[in-house]
């Protein structure tokens, strides 16, 4: 998992709670990198699980719920260093057709080490569609939380039914989305 995320879950801490809480977790998770991220980097996927897990065990809510929150800090703060073009996407759904092609082709180009997840954004009408995602981590809580935070920073609703998990045994997630714009 790329650097960025790690950075994104500290400076998730520290607005959450402070930087105690964030060396103890670093302390208590016993990972092999010591704690220090670089933007950049690629380090292993079991350190932020086990960062996530430590983190939501002290705050006493469950890793999903935890995932998710953590997925809707995730997107504005991508969004803030991530390509220039994400400013002017329309709404959520235009984000969600060009994520596969666009946004995270792009993480790769300048990342060719990273493992990006695979989505597929299927528009029903103009405010429903079909999510499907496929990725070996499983990340479906957060790829929830980061399309809440799509959606807020676009200032629209969105309703998130979860047909389909690959934790079930499926071998990809789906999610009916139904997007509403708010004033
Ligand atoms: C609604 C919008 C988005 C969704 C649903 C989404 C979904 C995800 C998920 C679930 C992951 C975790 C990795 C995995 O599942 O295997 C991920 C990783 C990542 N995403 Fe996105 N993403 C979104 C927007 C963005 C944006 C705007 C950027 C900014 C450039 C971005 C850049 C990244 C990066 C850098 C990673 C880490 C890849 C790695 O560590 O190898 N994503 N994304």
């Amino acid at each position: 998992m790329q650097g960025i995320i790690f950075n994104a879950l500290e400076d998730f801490v520290l607005e959450k709670a402070d930087m105690e809480l964030w060396n103890s977790i670093i302390e208590d998770s016993e990972v092999a990198s010591g704690g220090a991220y670089t933007f950049g980097v690629n380090y292993d996927d079991a350190e932020i699980v086990a960062l996530a897990t430590t983190l939501c065990e002290k705050l006493g809510v469950s890793l999903q719920d935890g995932l998710v929150l953590f997925g809707e800090y995730l997107f504005d703060y991508l969004v803030e260093r991530g390509p220039i073009e994400l400013q002017s996407y329309k709404n959520t759904q235009v984000l969600l057709t060009e994520l596969e092609d666009v946004v995270h082709k792009d993480v790769k180009r300048i990342h060719p080490e990273a493992y990006t997840p695979f989505f597929h954004y299927e528009p029903n009408t103009e405010s429903q569609g079909e999510l499907k995602y496929q990725s070996k981590r499983q990340l479906c809580a957060v790829a929830a939380g980061l399309v809440k935070g799509a959606a807020k920073h676009y200032k629209q609703s969105v309703e998130l039914e979860h047909t389909q998990c690959m934790h079930d045994g499926h071998d990809e997630c789906i999610w009916k989305l139904t997007f509403a714009a708010m004033h």
